[in-house]
């Protein structure tokens, strides 16, 4: 199969948020900690009604309905997730319910879980199925979905909840060029979920940032080394018509980039203009660890990458920014809303992806993006995908109700024998919802 890659997306998040402005003062944080200094506008998360599996079971059927794709032609399904509500069975096998129906149970795959980093060995798996021997000819479905919450603390505010579709063929319009990649791989506790009583994790904050910077780097390290080994020249940021990172929180995505600019400038990339070489020259001497601790670098680099920032960046930030961390699928949302803010402008366009699993697993990797053919086309995902729509849609809690939510959840993480409201109200037409646990734990699901 030839130029293999996403031939259509869909994305799902709950019409229920709360504003970080709010919150903020709610949590009686100083104005502007969580809008500006995070960088978040506004938090999705999931009522009693919803998980990860509703979500997936939305975004799947959706998917599949609006691109007209039948069933029967999935061949392979995998889910990446790292919001557990089965320590065996997977949300693969709940997904299922829709391809049984149609008589398709030769679907391979199963569920990948490292931190946020799942739904890129996902679709990984897929890409390489439909580029190997044992492809059968049929699509690849990859489904990032995630509930992020945190304990109440400063952790708080960067959670999130979504799930993502997405179809993987051949004659893609967005197509992997699978030889430029490059992993960082390695053993840390910045942010893990020892507790399984607990949906919460325990993070290092912190740790969780210089371990996210430092996989940056040594991704991008291997990244440039491939790139000029296969083609012969330097490759920097200018080879980038987009950016894209996976996005704990805005702030985080800023200092990525400004990071990229800096290593650029450490190998004297043509990327770095005379004026960020001057500004940048008085860190050239820092060591490694000493330039992830510099306030001063990291002040002086966003500066300087600003209108790098302005172009490359800003567009892939408008879901990550409006939903929150919505751990697998957060790289992929910043990758939908390039699509749906520049459609019209991507042909030709090459796009690089970093994405950044906890504990720690991470890899950057390249796109080339083309217009395509309906329905499998650029302009057709943006459509489908209607994030304007969806973002206008919502409903607004006040962070009173929110915190009671994140009450009751906490009280039903685990739990069996149970009804929920059933309440749909807020609820999209098509969405899936939770309506019961059994006495056996079992989980039961109807669609709005
Ligand atoms: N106005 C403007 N900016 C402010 C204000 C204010 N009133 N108050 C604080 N800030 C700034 C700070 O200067 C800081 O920005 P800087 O880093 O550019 O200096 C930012 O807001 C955050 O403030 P901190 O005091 O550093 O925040 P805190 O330590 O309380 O929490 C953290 C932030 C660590 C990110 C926390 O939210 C967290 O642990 N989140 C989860 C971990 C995470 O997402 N890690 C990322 C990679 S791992 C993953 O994807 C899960």
């Amino acid at each position: 199969a030839k130029n293999v890659g996403v031939l259509a997306m869909e994305i799902y998040f709950p019409p229920t948020c709360v504003q970080q402005e709010a919150l903020e003062a709610h949590d009686g944080a100083s104005k502007g900690k969580y809008t500006i200094g995070l960088g978040q506008d506004c938090m999705a998360f999931c009522t009693e009604v919803e998980d990860v599996i509703s979500m997936s079971l939305t975004a799947v059927t959706s998917l599949l309905e609006k691109y007209t794709i039948d069933p029967k032609q999935i061949g392979r399904l995998e889910v990446g997730s790292e919001t557990v509500i089965d320590k065996s069975k997977s949300i693969k096998t709940f997904l299922m319910q829709i391809f049984e129906k149609c008589g398709n149970t030769d679907i391979e795959g199963v569920d990948s879980t490292n931190a946020c980093y799942g739904g890129t060995a996902a679709l990984f798996n897929c890409v390489n199925w439909v580029e190997s021997s044992s492809w059968d000819g049929r699509y690849g479905l990859v489904v990032c979905t995630d509930s992020a919450v945190y304990a109440e603390g400063p952790a708080r505010p960067t959670g999130g909840a979504a799930a993502i579709a997405m179809l993987v063929g051949p004659d893609a319009p967005i197509v992997f060029e699978s030889k430029f990649r490059g992993s960082h791989m390695s053993h840390a506790y910045d942010f893990y979920k020892p507790n399984l009583a607990s949906e919460y994790p325990v993070v290092d904050g912190k740790l969780s940032q210089t371990c996210y910077l430092m996989a940056l780097d040594t991704c991008y390290k291997y990244f440039c080394y491939k790139y000029e080994k296969l083609e012969g020249k330097q490759f920097s940021i200018s080879d980038a018509d987009y950016i894209v990172f996976h996005s704990p929180y805005n702030k985080l995505v800023q200092k990525s980039f400004a990071r990229l600019l800096f290593n650029d400038f450490m190998r004297n990339a043509s990327s770095v203009d005379d004026i960020a070489k001057e500004k940048l020259s008085p860190f050239s001497n820092l060591t490694g660890d000493e330039s992830y601790q510099s306030r001063d670098l990291e002040k002086v680099s966003q500066q300087v990458s600003k209108s790098l920032y302005d172009a490359k960046v800003q567009p892939t930030t408008l879901i990550p920014k409006q939903v929150g961390n919505m751990y697998t699928a957060s790289l992929y949302a910043a990758f939908a809303s390039l699509i749906h803010n520049k459609h019209s402008e991507l042909a030709g366009k090459r796009v690089i992806l970093f994405s950044y699993g906890s504990g720690l697993t991470s890899t950057m990797f390249s796109l080339r993006l083309h217009e395509g053919q309906h329905p499998f086309s650029l302009s057709n995902i943006a459509t489908v995908m209607n994030v304007a729509g969806k973002l206008k849609w919502r409903h607004e809690f006040p962070p009173e109700k929110f915190v009671q939510t994140m009450k009751l959840m906490e009280h039903r993480y685990g739990a069996k024998d149970f009804v929920t409201s059933k309440d749909c109200g807020l609820l999209s037409p098509g969405t899936y919802y939770l309506t019961e646990v059994d006495s056996m734990y079992r989980r039961f699901y109807s669609k709005k």
